[in-house]
């Protein structure tokens, strides 16, 4: 992970720098491949898309720090635990992310820096998921 994390991490004020884009990309995406998935937000959108932004920027920044990435990935589990979110909508919430960033880098993103988004992201996505039904930490889902 390490040197995709340098990659992640030189890129990640161009992306950050249009989190609210980035963030409005993702769930629209998350919902077209998971229409299931929309009703499960009851709460106020708005903040919510806020908490979503600032927890991935904070994840990103913690890739290389294994104690804080696995305590931000530990509470992420925990909130997300009583969803039940299977095995497909977490793998959808990888694409959902990669078309996002697509979208709003545009030409600006590079192959080694797309590439190195998707490792990020699904590194992220495994470390959420409830173990007993999700991918294991490490496993590749893409
Ligand atoms: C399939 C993927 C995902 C699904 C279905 C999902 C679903 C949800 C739902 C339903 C909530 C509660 C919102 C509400 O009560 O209205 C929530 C909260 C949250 N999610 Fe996710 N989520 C997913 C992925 C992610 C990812 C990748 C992140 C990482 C940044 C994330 C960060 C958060 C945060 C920070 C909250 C707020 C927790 C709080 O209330 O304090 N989620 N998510």
């Amino acid at each position: 992970m390490t040197e995709q994390a340098v990659v992640v991490r030189s890129s990640f004020s161009r992306v950050f720098a249009r989190k609210a884009e980035l963030t409005n990309r993702f769930y629209h995406h998350l919902f077209l491949a998971r229409p299931e998935i929309e009703a499960m937000f009851t709460k106020n959108f708005g903040i919510q898309k806020e908490m979503f932004s600032s927890m991935l920027a904070l994840v990103v920044r913690a890739l290389e720090q294994p104690k804080l990435f696995y305590l931000l990935t530990d509470k992420l589990r925990k909130q997300h635990a009583p969803l039940a979110i299977n095995r497909e909508q977490w793998k959808a919430a990888v694409d959902a992310l990669m078309l996002a960033f697509r979208e709003v880098l545009q030409d600006d993103l590079s192959a080694e820096e797309d590439a190195a988004w998707e490792a990020a992201a699904t590194v992220l996505i495994g470390a959420m998921a409830v173990p007993d039904d999700g991918p294991k930490i490490g496993e590749s889902l893409v």
